[in-house]
């Protein structure tokens, strides 16, 4: 049915607060923008444009959300470079990573890094392979952004672009948190098919492009996050 999966997601969001239909609040006023529209999103099941002015915006807040995840996570794995940096956006977890590290985004979007990673402008869509031999690539907070073939798709040039004993890194929000469930409602409102990806689809997706059964790191800096690390044979 068209528009399901975006009402699903609200449904879930709103099961999550445990909403009495019986008892509702007093509704406030409903905003222009955003989750103001999203009856009409799930009506016509187009999800709606971000306007490039908010594009800065996000960036700055993603340079510093990350910045304290991003040391956290290369303290608990102390890696081998180099990092291959999938949709690193401003470079929160590049300039953060004890070695060489390249930041793959769009050309508009690598304008905006802050890190002295080098810069690669790439579709990660659209490119069938990713620069190889690396001793990690990261997908931080990218997968959410994408529905499940795009990123089974993803995770297998991922996997390819690694060198054998090197790591793949997906950190994403944990689907089985609050902010996860309210999170996929965004992605839902924002994105053709983006979802927060269940643990163990993430799972399915690392073992099917070869990797070794992949460990679960926690990150006491982002306890709503879910981070898999799976090794290449
Ligand atoms: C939520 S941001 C995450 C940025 C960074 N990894 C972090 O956690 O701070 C997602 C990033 O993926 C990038 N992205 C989305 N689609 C992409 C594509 N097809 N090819 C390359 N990058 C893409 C976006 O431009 C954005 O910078």
């Amino acid at each position: 049915m068209k528009g399901a999966r975006r009402l699903r997601k609200l449904l879930e969001a709103l099961a999550l607060f445990g909403l009495d239909p019986e008892n509702l609040p007093e509704p406030g006023p409903v905003p222009e923008g955003g989750w103001g529209q999203l009856a009409h999103v799930i009506r016509t099941d187009e999800p709606l444009r971000t306007e490039p002015a908010d594009l800065q915006r996000f960036h700055d807040y993603l340079w510093q959300a990350g910045a304290a995840a991003a040391r956290e996570l290369w303290e608990q794995l102390k890696p081998d470079g180099p990092l291959l940096d999938l949709g690193g956006g401003a470079g929160a977890y590049s300039a953060a990573f004890p070695g060489e590290a390249t930041v793959v985004d769009m050309p508009e979007v690598l304008k905006l890094s802050k890190t002295q990673a080098k810069l690669l402008a790439l579709n990660i869509l659209n490119t069938s392979e990713y620069p190889n031999e690396q001793g990690v690539v990261l997908l931080a907070n990218v997968l959410h952004l994408f529905g499940e073939s795009d990123c089974a798709a993803i995770v297998r040039k991922a996997t390819a672009a690694l060198k054998r004993g090197g790591i793949l890194v997906v950190k994403d929000l944990d689907s089985a948190t609050p902010q996860g469930v309210l999170f996929a409602l965004n992605m839902a409102l924002f994105t053709k098919d983006g979802d927060v990806h269940d643990p163990q689809t993430v799972r399915s997706w690392m073992l099917e492009s070869g990797l070794g059964e992949p460990r679960r790191l926690r990150l006491q800096t982002s306890p709503e996050s879910l981070v898999l690390v799976g090794r290449k044979p």
